[in-house]
């Protein structure tokens, strides 16, 4: 009661900005520790109705909030392990469970569904777009709705995805470590040469949202012309670029170009850089393998912020110890959090951990979306028929947040209906 009151007070006064302390980081000092099946939790609005099990901590604090009104117990494990097992998962689960928001890097197929339905499990929503570790028709079977976070990751991972690409084509990583070695002896004309990218070709393989927006970022910043291979055309983007271009011709300056190609290798034949934004499922496995590597150009860019196994790793190795002027940047591996043998040694691969949605907007953005998923289906609303214009979820007042689950994967399967807007 004492420190509710402290807290208040300290809000009011707008102290807690210049403190060394976010208020998210004091709001959660309410919540109370517990523990479920021996596995440690921290336990937010006790007496909610619905019990939501949320299996790593999230940025922010609209998506507790969220929760919250929508009379949600929320219980987020606090276990330490940075991947929890399917045991660990379904002790969180427990007896009696309403809805989970779980993580890309755990096995959400018939075990964890299972142990869901039977907790009397109503919802389930991963805290990321992509939904290859969510064996959906394992879901739909036992009538659960998965929902994903479309809409706020696009600009983030393409700004990852261009600065991977700007990082391998100039070196940046290689110069950075030899700087700090107190290598540099002073400027010579060899020194880190790299790349340039003006006016070269970006090849995109996977022209969806996050494909959109990072050829945008190339073919403006950087008057690329565009080649790119998706089964399905995107002419949005073909329109933007030919319109980019007559600008670029009415400034007198050459216009850049856009091509779709019928085959991803004219892509991997024609570009200088080739970045993939393609989901990965049975048939974009392993769609870089060894021919599809030698096809490109031996002073190429290949980037990858899609997912690992979209790359065959160990013949991507192979490919950078016999092509020293080959550069990969890489955000997503095979076998993560491993990387293949020879990876590490590699000066001209770029490597980060999976960081490309990492900005605050994006990662509290996701966790919105994740909750507002849960609170939606647990409250019975329809599913917003807008996938990619998210933004009332994530910037309107709660008061007013739209009655709908902002993305329903299978909710077709599921005979859900999509809610009216204006
Ligand atoms: N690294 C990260 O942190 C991160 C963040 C967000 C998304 N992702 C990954 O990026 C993927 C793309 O996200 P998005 O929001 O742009 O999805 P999206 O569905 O809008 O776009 C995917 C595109 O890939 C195309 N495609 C499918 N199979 C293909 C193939 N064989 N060859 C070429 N194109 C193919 C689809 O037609 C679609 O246009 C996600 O599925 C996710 O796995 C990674």
């Amino acid at each position: 009661m004492a420190l509710n009151r402290a807290l208040s007070g300290l809000f009011a006064s707008g102290l807690w900005r210049h403190a060394d302390v976010s208020k998210s980081t004091l709001l959660r000092t309410m919540a109370t520790s517990g523990s479920v099946n021996g596995v440690p939790v921290e336990v937010h609005n006790e007496n909610g109705n619905f019990r939501v099990v949320v299996t790593k901590e999230l940025p922010g604090e609209r998506w507790l909030d969220i929760l919250k009104q929508a009379n949600c117990r929320v219980e987020v494990s606090k276990h330490p392990d940075t991947i929890l097992d399917n045991a660990t998962v379904k002790k969180l689960i427990g007896n009696k469970c309403d809805g989970v928001i779980g993580q890309l890097t755990e096995d959400w197929g018939s075990e964890l569904f299972e142990c869901l339905k039977s907790a009397g499990g109503r919802a389930y929503s991963n805290y990321a777009v992509g939904y290859n570790n969510v064996k959906v028709e394992e879901a739909t079977k036992r009538g659960i709705p998965v929902g994903n976070t479309p809409g706020v990751l696009t600009e983030t991972t393409a700004e990852l995805a261009a600065a991977l690409t700007l990082a391998a084509a100039r070196r940046v990583p290689e110069a950075d470590v030899f700087m700090r070695a107190g290598h540099y002896k002073g400027w010579l004309p060899t020194l880190f040469v790299g790349q340039l990218l003006q006016n070269k070709t970006v090849g995109i393989i996977g022209a969806g949202r996050i494909g959109f927006a990072y050829a945008r970022m190339m073919v403006e910043g950087h008057k690329m012309n565009l080649v790119y291979y998706d089964p399905y055309p995107n002419k949005k983007l073909e329109e933007y670029i030919k319109q980019y271009g007559e600008l670029l011709r009415h400034n007198g300056e050459p216009p850049v170009f856009c091509k779709r190609v019928e085959t991803m290798e004219e892509v991997l034949k024609e570009a200088d850089v080739v970045s993939l934004h393609c989901n990965l499922d049975k048939t974009t496995h392993h769609l870089m393998n060894k021919e599809r590597l030698n096809m490109m150009k031996p002073t190429a860019v290949l980037v990858n912020a899609a997912r690992g196994p979209v790359i065959d790793e160990a013949a991507l190795v192979q490919h950078l110890n016999a092509n020293p002027e080959f550069r990969v940047g890489l955000d997503v591996f095979e076998d993560e959090p491993a990387m293949k043998p020879g990876l590490a040694q590699c000066p001209n691969a770029v490597i980060v951990p999976h960081i490309a949605s990492a900005s605050m907007w994006t990662r509290s953005g996701m966790a919105t979306l994740a909750a507002a998923n849960v609170a939606a289906v647990l409250q019975g609303y329809a599913v917003w028929p807008k996938p990619d214009n998210v933004l009332p979820f994530v910037e309107k007042p709660l008061s007013s947040l739209p009655k709908a689950a902002p993305s329903i994967v299978n909710y077709e399967e599921l005979g859900l209906s999509l809610a009216s807007v204006e």
